[in-house]
């Protein structure tokens, strides 16, 4: 199938930030402590993630910040001794979200020493949502219940396809059988499971996705995300393969959608489905600008409307005594903008809050790409909101970056063309 579309899909929400980037002022760190310190007497709550690099994993689509493992204990002190950076200006702790790479691939030991160390550095609340990637060839017993003793209480297991012969084309470890086996097993562990898994895969067709979606909702998995593959050009994949036509990716993500609904899921962001249970309270503090401190190689925090970016290796984040990472502030004009670009992630924005939180008007600001929106069927705009149908829900990520450059580049600028992580 010929694709008739010019118009750029883009896939992930860092691609929405792109067109923010120029427009940052650098700062250092003292200046984004002082504010803290001001917000921490207002009793401000935040969200942690930790990146752990580290992976043996050689996934032939990986697009994220990964190393094989080497000074993973140095790693974690390193890692502790950042904590420590932080603790005068941030301490209350509503979620926690460990990511990688693979966490796991951190011994138990270390696992051990990491959390403790957060919960001595962090007043980490009794009931957080405590998140933890894995995947399934490094998922063994005795860390389930290694992690489960730590307190972690949401599993979140990247499984991208049961399918035997896609998961050799992405190049994963373990048999599909063998995931299942290990998913019913983390079902008696941990309160809340959740996976994920990807579409638009070479190869791969409509009815391979609803078979992966079948069994994920008969293993009884609370949270499924389902990512369209990024056709990353420093991947093995994305050199290899030509995506598929947009209006077949379109086409599997509509059918999808509409098969975890009819299974009782919700469709609570752009590629997240819960059954209700999963309330994935990392995610909404990201989407609302709401204080995450990152921590770790390659870890993004944002902080008193700062993106606060580290070294992106393991060896830089060991070596350099400044861990406390770069800031760049986002001036307070456009932090409405960014807001708003930020919340199209759950497919609604609320345009009294807008209006009354900043005097912002979206209607007039973003007056052009909603207007073709609309026209396309992309969007309804309700009495206090503007709403994504099920297509602006695929096309959810250009909207954003159509939105932020119509906003802060008239739509015309060089700088305000739409950029990917597909990008060479
Ligand atoms: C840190 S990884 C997951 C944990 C674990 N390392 C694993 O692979 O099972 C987070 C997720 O990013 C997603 N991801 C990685 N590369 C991607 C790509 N090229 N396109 C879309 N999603 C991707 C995968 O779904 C993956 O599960
Ligand atoms: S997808 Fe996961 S397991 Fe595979 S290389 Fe990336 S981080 Fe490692």
């Amino acid at each position: 199938m010929e694709s008739k579309n010019t118009r750029k899909w883009l896939k992930s929400h860092h691609d929405t930030l792109f067109p923010f980037f120029p427009l940052l002022k650098r700062r250092n760190i003292d200046w984004l402590f002082d504010r803290l310190r001001e917000r921490e007497k207002e009793g401000a709550k935040g969200a942690l993630y930790v990146h752990i690099p580290f992976c043996t994993g050689k996934c032939t689509f990986c697009v994220l910040t990964k190393e094989p493992p080497s000074h993973t204990t140095k790693y974690v002190n390193s890692v502790l001794e950042e904590a420590k950076e932080w603790r005068d200006y941030f301490s209350h702790v509503e979620t926690v979200y460990v990511g990688g790479g693979t966490p796991t691939s951190l011994s138990s030991e270390e696992l051990k020493l990491l959390f403790d160390g957060l919960r001595e550095t962090f007043q980490i609340e009794p009931d957080a949502e405590i998140s933890i990637e894995t995947t399934a060839s490094e998922l063994t017993e005795e860390k389930m219940n290694m992690l489960a003793e730590l307190g972690a209480n949401r599993l979140s297991v990247g499984v991208q396809t049961f399918n035997p012969g896609i998961r050799k084309v992405l190049g994963r470890r373990s048999g599909g059988k063998e995931v299942i086996k290990k998913l019913n097993r983390a079902r008696q562990v941990f309160p809340l499971l959740t996976i994920d898994l990807l579409y638009a895969v070479p190869g791969q067709e409509k009815r391979d996705v609803i078979a992966d979606l079948q069994i994920g909702v008969g293993t009884g998995i609370d949270g499924i995300s389902l990512y369209p593959l990024i056709y990353s050009p420093k991947t093995a994949i994305g050199r290899q393969f030509e995506q598929p036509p947009v209006e077949i990716a379109m086409d599997i993500f509509r059918n999808a959608k509409s098969f975890l609904e009819d299974n009782g899921y919700n469709h609570i962001n752009i590629n997240h489905f819960s059954n209700g249970r999963d309330k994935f309270r990392y995610s909404t503090y990201f989407n609302s600008l709401g204080n995450v401190l990152g921590l770790g190689a390659g870890a993004t925090g944002f902080l008193a409307d700062c993106f606060v970016k580290h070294q992106s290796t393991s060896e830089k984040y060991i070596r350099n005594k400044n861990r406390a990472g770069i800031v760049f502030n986002v001036p307070e004009n456009i932090i409405p903008v960014l807001w708003c670009i930020s919340q199209i992630q759950y497919g609604r924005i609320d345009i009294e809050e807008t209006e009354r939180r900043w005097g912002f008007d979206l209607l007039e600001a973003f007056a052009k790409t909603i207007k073709r929106c609309v026209d396309r069927g992309e969007m309804i705009i309700g009495k206090n909101v503007i709403e994504l149908t099920t297509e602006g829900m695929f096309w959810a990520n250009t909207i954003g970056a159509e939105m932020a450059v119509e906003c802060l580049y008239g739509g015309k600028s060089k700088r305000g063309e739409l950029m990917s992580l597909e990008d060479k």
